[in-house]
């Protein structure tokens, strides 16, 4: 059936499209097969791109990034490093270089004062959570980027994927649908104890797992975790006096003091577990790209949370968020809309926008194969200017969310009369 060039020109798709066996009808047998054929062909990904261990290891730092990371001058560093001080993390030499792992530097912080922990006895876990009605927004990218800043700056965290699409799982070099039992994620806890689930422990805690990030510990996610939203409906059903919105801040509490700050990354959905995310957190981080839509889907948002503050607030005392920030992401510098949008955002809401807009950028685009986080590149293969600029705009975004952190126990100490905190306690 070969065709004349001329013929090609003429009417390129003719063959296929008369093609009798292409696109052929489609039931259960067939869409299986297509769940069978991604998932294998994700898991394939995944190997080629974690070889040879198939399991995600983290980079190591080099004395230069690790004074960087302790605020400090190169020399300064170097003659501690030389002043031998009794378990002062020496690193270990490759190739005549000293290179640091992520525990080396949480000891060198810890040694050095560094450790921005707060006290438990003063100061509350901090639970955030990234939300939008909308994908695409940048959610599971800023949340995973701020988890690791988070930890490189010496904060213990928690990660939770409530999105069943697990993308946030996944960035951690786990395969949802062959490595995540369902007991590991949080559906056993949404599923309850009335229920008669077998999988109930009473806590979230039998659910997280440590990951290649020393203190990020993960609690995962998989399809079967939209389970949720069936087992919160059928107990609202069946259980008398049953809220279906603490669920998951009743979880939080078995496990929130482990942690200096717990971030969920949700899904686009107006669902049960969102309203649970909602209710259980004290802050909450907006992103949305600054495009009509997304400011649109932003509105819409608020006027959904206003209904759930309301709601919240019929069955318990007055829910005040500790802060609520917009971030503004994928901004493109050059795209006259995005200046504009982004500029009446800030204009109108300036308490309340990050000040710091996040760029597009490759270095972003580039995660989906080889599954590496900005935070986790050691040698970007691109331009190293558009690294190092899309680093600066990440960090300057994440310090913000820090100080919004901060500011929470600053707030609180006072309000005690406690002294004040201080960013890193010595
Ligand atoms: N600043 C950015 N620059 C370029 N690409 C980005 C940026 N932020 C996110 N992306 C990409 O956009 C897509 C959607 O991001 P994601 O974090 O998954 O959104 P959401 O969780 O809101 O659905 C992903 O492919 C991600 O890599
Ligand atoms: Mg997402």
């Amino acid at each position: 059936m070969a065709q004349t060039p001329a013929a090609n020109r003429e009417s390129p798709a003719t063959e296929t499209v008369s093609d009798p066996d292409r696109f052929p009808p489609v039931g259960i047998a067939e869409i299986t097969q297509l769940a069978e054929l991604a998932e294998d062909l994700l898991e394939r990904a995944r190997n080629v791109a974690l070889e040879p261990s198939h399991a995600k290891e983290l980079r190591k730092w080099n004395a230069a990034e690790v004074a960087a990371l302790l605020g400090m001058s190169d020399d300064s560093f170097r003659r501690r490093l030389n002043k031998k001080i009794p378990d002062f993390p020496q690193g270990e030499t490759v190739n005549g270089r000293r290179l640091f792992t992520l525990e080396d530097i949480h000891n060198l912080q810890a040694i050095l004062g560094l450790r921005p922990r707060r006290d438990p006895a003063i100061d509350k876990s901090i639970v955030l959570a990234l939300a939008n009605f909308k994908g695409g927004v940048a959610k599971t990218t800023s949340s995973v980027h701020l988890a690791q800043y988070l930890c490189l700056r010496g904060y213990r965290v928690l990660l939770i994927d409530l999105d069943a699409q697990a993308s946030l799982t996944q960035l951690f070099g786990i395969l949802p649908h062959t490595e995540v039992p369902e007991t590991q994620t949080a559906l056993p806890y949404f599923e309850g104890e009335r229920l008669g689930s077998e999988n109930w422990t009473g806590t979230l805690r039998s659910a997280i797992r440590k990951t290649h990030w020393h203190d990020l510990d993960l609690l995962a996610s998989n399809l079967a975790f939209y389970g949720a939203e069936f087992s919160i409906a059928s107990r609202l059903a069946s259980e008398e006096g049953f809220n279906f919105f603490t669920v998951l801040a009743n979880g939080l509490e078995t496990v929130k003091q482990d942690y200096d700050v717990v971030i969920m990354d949700t899904a686009p959905s107006l669902s049960f577990v969102n309203s649970n995310a909602l209710y259980a957190v004290d802050g909450i981080v907006i992103t949305m790209p600054p495009a009509m839509m997304d400011l649109q889907s932003a509105g819409l948002f608020f006027r959904w949370l206003v209904e759930l503050v309301q709601l919240f607030n019929q069955v318990g005392s007055e829910k005040v968020y500790d802060f609520l920030a917009i971030l503004m992401t994928r901004m493109k510098a050059n795209d006259e809309v995005h200046q504009t949008i982004s500029s009446w955002i800030r204009t109108r809401f300036p308490k309340f926008t990050i000040s710091a807009p996040m760029l597009e950028t490759a270095v972003l685009q580039k995660i989906g194969p080889d599954i590496l986080t900005a935070y986790e590149v050691k040698s970007y293969e691109g331009d190293s200017r558009t690294f190092e600029r899309a680093m600066q705009a990440m960090n300057l975004v994440n310090a913000e969310i820090e100080g919004a952190i901060q500011n929470v126990w600053r707030r609180a100490r006072q309000a005690k009369g406690e002294p004040a905190y201080r960013a890193a306690a010595s």
